[in-house]
């Protein structure tokens, strides 16, 4: 029967053979395609012709299960990136706490299968992702510990982290690095990696099944405005939360400058999204942190963030309320009774942060309330990037609309990517 993986995908076996130049991977086995045919031996190691071999050829077995990382990862290689983690940063070894040495023993301890040890060994030969996976691991570990798991939730919980980003590798690294803002098209694609993780997890190895569920859940959001399955709370797997916020708490930890509290300030943002319980948590070791070498605060161009999605977000709401007049399309109606209250509440959270208004109301700001700055800075930004994420959402409906509706919907489009009005 074909699988996902009877096909070998080119950016997973790029990286695979990009890795095997460093230290070796082989074949465990005969890699055969469907009609029995040998394409490369057992015991051959992974070289640059395997990628030509495998074109095209569907597998009778997926590669994933047919090569082997000699001296690839495995517990003592996870263990040491841990600690490495856990030495050079205050703030994580703070979020772990007393619990620091237990969650090196459940480090150590997680079963790392053949397949996973394989894409751990090409994701750390690719950049950041082997140490991203035990950065995640470990700040799940710690929120999970400081819940007070008991030791099977948390070794759950652990290896769900370390192979929450496995689908990453089946994606377009230069999607991945990207600077600029990816088309559709492109987003769909690497927003795909927590299902494709998922796919992973289930085809290649034999762990059970609330670990691939938790893989792919990692981006989902409480409130559904997650992806890819936008999926609300009650249709997430336990023990998810720890997870998601860990994902969040990594992605803000790249940005040296203040970063606890860069954490809590997207986290608090808009009520809903994320478990307030585990929230509570890195609230807690952040008052340990304070604010410190936040930037300097340059008003104009502060002024001019808040006022764009102040602005943003008003034309949103109205295109949005002009829709509800509009539009009878089945399809659109659906699209817009999920978005509007959502909208609502994003407004809502931008307004109650004090930053709206704040140009309007203060006449001279205190420039050295690195708290303030960082406020200022970060808000606008969370609440831009929340926005795109409603309007991604929504171009993903378009299909479903006919012409006219997709028309009809243009206006509040554009009013979410902060694109000029009357810019389409
Ligand atoms: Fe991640
Ligand atoms: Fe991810």
């Amino acid at each position: 029967m074909s699988s996902p993986f009877s096909h070998a995908n080119p950016h997973a076996l790029a990286s695979i053979v990009a890795a095997s130049e460093a230290g070796g991977i082989e074949a465990s086995e005969d890699i055969v395609d469907e009609r029995g045919v040998k394409l490369w031996a057992r015991g051959s190691p992974v070289l640059a012709g395997l990628v030509e071999r495998l074109q095209d050829r569907s597998l009778r077995r997926p590669i994933e299960q047919c090569l082997t990382a000699r001296d690839g990862i495995g517990p003592d290689g996870i263990v040491e990136e841990t600690e490495r983690l856990l030495q050079g940063s205050a703030y994580l070894s703070a979020l772990a706490g007393s619990e620091a040495r237990r969650l090196l023993r459940v480090a150590g301890s997680l079963p790392v299968e053949g397949s996973v040890s394989l894409l751990l060994t090409a994701a750390r030969g690719r950049g950041t992702g082997f140490s991203h996976a035990c950065l995640v691991m470990l700040a799940a570990g710690a929120l999970a510990a400081r819940c007070g798991c008991d030791e099977g939730s948390l070794q759950r919980t652990m290896l769900a982290a370390l192979l929450h980003d496995i689908g990453e590798q089946y994606v377009n690294p230069t999607y991945l690095s990207s600077r600029r803002e990816l088309t559709l098209d492109e987003w769909r694609h690497v927003s795909a990696h927590p299902r494709v993780g998922e796919l992973f997890v289930r085809t290649n190895t034999r762990y059970p099944k609330p670990i691939s569920a938790l893989v792919a859940a990692h981006h989902e959001r409480l409130d559904g405005t997650g992806y890819p399955g936008r999926a609300v709370s009650s249709e997430l797997p336990d023990g998810s939360g720890y997870l998601i916020i860990a994902e969040t708490m990594a992605g803000v930890l790249n940005d040296p400058v203040a970063a606890p509290a860069r954490a809590v300030l997207a986290m608090g943002l808009v009520f809903g999204e994320f478990p307030i319980g585990i929230v509570n948590h890195v609230v807690r070791v952040q008052r340990a942190f304070p604010v410190e070498g936040a930037t300097e605060l340059d008003r104009e161009a502060a002024r001019e963030r808040v006022v764009i999605v102040r602005e943003g977000l008003r034309r949103s709401r109205l295109a949005a309320h002009a829709l509800e007049d509009l539009t009878e399309h089945e399809a659109e109606r659906r699209s817009l009774a999920r978005l509007a209250p959502l909208l609502v509440r994003l407004e809502a959270a931008f307004v109650s942060t004090g930053t709206a208004h704040y140009f309007d109301l203060v006449e001279q700001s205190d420039d050295s309330d690195a708290e303030l700055v960082l406020q200022l800075e970060l808000v606008p930004r969370e609440v831009r990037w929340r926005m795109r994420s409603l309007a991604r959402d929504i171009a993903q409906d378009l299909c479903g609309f006919p012409a006219v509706g997709r028309e009809r919907f243009t206006p509040l489009l554009d009013a979410l990517r902060g694109a000029p009005a009357g810019a389409s």
